[in-house]
Formats: C-alpha cells, structure tokens, sequence
C-alpha cells in the first residue's frame, strides 16, 4: 500500500484528538434529553469547518435539528460537489455492554472506540481534514467548489432534511453529491457501494379483552393478544423464508445471471460472516447468497416486541394488548408508499376473530442503485485505486440513506457512496469503533477524489 503522505502523518495524532473530542458530545437524535448535546456537536461541526478553510458557514435552523452548512470556493468554472453527512449518531444503549463509555472515547487496537465513531461522525470529520489538508501550506488546493451539508437528524428520518432540500434548491445547486457514510469488504478489498435499500417501518398493536384477565378464569375463552400477534408474524415468512404479503415482490427488479454471477465474484466469505457474529449458520431467503440477502433482495424483520409480563417471577395473565415494532428492507423498484399499503392491509386482514389491528406507520426510504458509469464514480473509484493500491469492486449495500432518492428526486444529483467503514464496525450496536486506518485513508483519499473530477469534467 503507498505510503501516507507526509502531512497526514505529521499531524495524525492531533485529527484523533479534534474527532475524539467531537465522539465526546453525545449527540443523540432519538432522545431529546440530548438535545443540547446535539447543539454542541453542531456548533463544534461549524467551528471546525472553518478552521479547515470552509467560508459562509450557517446553522440553518429546522423545525428539530440545526444543519451544518458551508462551501469552498473554487472559481465559476469548477464543477460543484455536495457533501452530505451527519453528526447525529444512535442511542448508545445498552451502556453496560460497552468495554469502554460510548462518549469517552479511547484508541485501543489501532481502532477508535466510541458511540459514532464510523456512524458518521469519523466518517464526517475526514472530510473537515481532507479540507484542510488540500488548503494546508503547501497543499494542492481544491480544484472543486464544496458546498457542506451535514444534518442532526439522518438517524429518525431526515425529515426536517427533506423540507430544507425541498426549500433550498438553488442553494443546494451541484453537480454531484459525494457521501462518506457506508462501508467497504475489507481493508485489503476497497469497494464502493452503488446501491441503498429503502425502508417501511410500522409500529402494530393488537387488542384483545378490555382489560388483562386472570388467565385461569378466561384462559382457553379469549384470543390472548400476545398469541395472536406471534401467530400472525409467524406467518409473514413461509418455510423457504418468502414474505408471504400478497404482491410484495411484484415489483423487485430481478437481477440478470449474468449481473448475479459478477456479484459472486466479490471477496466474500460465509465462513468469515457466521463467524464473525457468532452463528452455526447463516440463515435466509432461499435460493440466495448471503451477499444477495443483505443487498438485492427485500426483507421483513421484527425490530421490537412486547406485551404482557416481563417482570420477576411468574403471573398468570392475559394482557390486553401486544405490540411489535416491524420493518422491511425494500429493492428498486419497490417504493415505501407501496408496500407499507400492502404491509397494513395485510397485516390487518390476518387478524384472527378476537383481537382488533392497528398498524401506525414511521418514516420511510426509497432504495437506490447509483451509477457506476459516470465521471463522478471512476473518480472515486481511480482515488481509491490510487490510495489502496487496488482496483475498488462496486457493491450493492444493505443499508439505508433516505436522503439519497430525495436528492436525486429533488435535485436531479447523483451519489458517490466514498465510505470506509467495515460491517465489523459495530455501528448501532455497542462498542462501535472506526480503524485509526479507515479514518486517515479517507482524508487520503478525498483530495485524490476532487483532482479526479475537476480533472474530469
Ligand atoms: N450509515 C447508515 C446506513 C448504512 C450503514 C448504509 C452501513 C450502508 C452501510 C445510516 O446512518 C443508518 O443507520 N440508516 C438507517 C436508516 C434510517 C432511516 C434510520 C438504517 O439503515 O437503518
Ligand atoms: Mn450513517
Ligand atoms: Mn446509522
């Protein structure tokens, strides 16, 4: 692998520091108990951006959380990129499962451990330094105009995001939007991700007697909520693990055997995958490859559920009400308005006699696929190239960004997923960490990125 340059080792130390002291402020959207947490962070974000030799810095206020906006300047003729990403990060719960606190990071095994470390603030802040290492003394400039733009709300939805994209159109004018907040197969197998799955999310309730009942007065005489809710989510899967919601698939773009073949192509072990999260065997749709399962295909999962008692010891009740918490992953050429109609009235119309059904949906996200054929991806692809020693292979990713169909929706833009993460990561999960080397090879590879596409358009 090339060598860092000179100036990121020069001062590697003191951009741990800047992120380690940012990962500090917990900036949790979820809980408004952080609220102010989340400010901070904010207002850390801006100063930051500045320093670096970003110009007409703004927090832009929303009805919840305030954007980060700022630009570079490069002259009328550059073209423009959009950077976006967020300095929200997930609850950190549950807190005793962490080695260390969430929000009092430490570098232990070359690796940054802190709640938003990958997720997206360490992905976030290699853009700040990138910034600033292209306009250090001596730097190469930046040959492409920047406009920053980095949200507190990417992990409850966007959905302030969404009414500010909409609202700022001309403000928010590029060419293309460049977004570090995915992963790569490995640090040794660069890849950029080309596709994002949407998302339907539904909160269900299922209500049985008027009251909880002794279960041995009117056990065996009432549908048990609780009951009926598991038999009914039993039912959403058959035996080779199909969604059994009448029309879920007829939209799903099937991949061609040629397009699933070169998919097979890319370094992926199953071994490695069991292993790595402690499972005898993976387990899924039939017909699929694991790679397959977390990309191309849709999903139903249960995210929550609860009802009943869970306290100490045993009691004998019937609860009034169930509830669960169930999401879907969704393909092009699915939409969330589409299946979370086909979610809710099939959900309801499994409800068995006895208990009534009401499904609330949440926010939502539209899949994606970005183009592996445009300027802006061989850019990123050549950076990458330059900065790993290796060509980078494009992957379908399983996640979700909802603010990327909007900016295509919206704004007609784009996306280059340039992220550095590794599914190893722990995102979301305790004990998330950033590599001390993912970290400092995308402020490596960021400027590469620029000189490409100014270079290029
Ligand atoms: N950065 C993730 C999404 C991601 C992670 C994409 C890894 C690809 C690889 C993002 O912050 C996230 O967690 N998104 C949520 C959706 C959102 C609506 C809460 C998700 O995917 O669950
Ligand atoms: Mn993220
Ligand atoms: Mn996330």
């Amino acid at each position: 692998m090339p060598d860092q340059p000179a100036y990121l080792a020069d001062h590697q130390t003191r951009f741990l520091e800047e992120l380690m002291d940012w990962l500090r402020i917990p900036s949790v959207s979820a809980d408004p108990k952080f609220h102010g947490d989340v400010l901070r962070a904010a207002d850390f974000l801006k100063s930051r951006l500045e320093e670096a030799g970003a110009v007409n810095l703004e927090l832009c206020q929303t009805a919840g959380n305030p954007i980060v906006y700022g630009e570079y300047h490069a002259g009328p003729d550059a073209p423009t990129v959009l950077v976006y990403g967020h300095y929200d990060v997930q609850p950190a719960d549950p807190y005793e499962l962490w080695t260390s606190p969430p929000f009092e990071p430490v570098i232990k095994d070359e690796k940054i451990y802190a709640r938003g470390a990958c997720d997206d603030k360490g992905q976030v802040y290699m853009h700040v330094k990138a910034l600033e290492t292209m306009l250090r003394d001596g730097g190469a400039g930046v040959p492409c105009n920047i406009k920053f733009l980095f949200e507190g709300e990417e992990e409850v939805g966007s959905v302030n995001l969404e009414t500010f994209v909409k609202a700022n159109k001309e403000k928010l004018k590029a060419d293309v939007i460049l977004i570090s907040d995915t992963g790569m197969l490995a640090n040794d197998v660069p890849s950029i991700e080309v596709g994002l799955r949407g998302l339907s999310y539904h909160e269900v309730e299922v209500t049985g007697p008027n009251r909880d009942l002794h279960s041995g007065i009117y056990g065996g005489a009432v549908m048990n909520p609780i009951n009926a809710l598991c038999t009914m989510i039993a039912s959403l899967h058959d035996e080779n693990r199909h969604i059994t919601i009448p029309a879920f698939y007829d939209n799903v773009e099937e991949l061609s055997k040629e397009e699933r073949a070169e998919m097979a192509l890319a370094p992926f072990s199953n071994e490695e995958f069991e292993r790595s999260i402690g499972l005898p065997t993976a387990a899924g749709e039939a017909g699929f490859s694991t790679m397959e399962r977390t990309s191309i295909r849709p999903t139903l999962d249960v995210n929550g559920i609860w009802g009943g008692y869970t306290g100490e010891g045993a009691k004998t009740v019937i609860a009034s009400k169930a509830y669960a918490k169930i999401s879907m992953r969704l393909v092009p050429h699915q939409t969330s308005e589409e299946i979370s109609a086909l979610f809710q009235a099939h959900f309801i119309s499994i409800a068995p006699a006895g208990v009534t059904v009401t499904v609330k949906p949440h926010h939502g996200g539209e899949p994606v696929v970005t183009p592996t054929n445009s300027v802006a991806y061989k850019a990123a692809a050549d950076a990458m190239e330059t900065t790993f020693g290796k060509r980078p292979v494009p992957t379908r990713g399983g996640g979700s960004i909802p603010i990327v169909a909007m900016f295509k929706s919206e704004l007609g833009l784009d996306t280059v997923l340039l992220g550095f993460g590794l599914d190893s990561d722990a995102i979301h999960s305790p004990n998330e960490h950033y590599g001390v080397f993912n970290f400092m090879k995308g402020i490596e590879t960021i400027p590469h990125f620029y000189r490409n596409y100014a270079a290029a358009v």
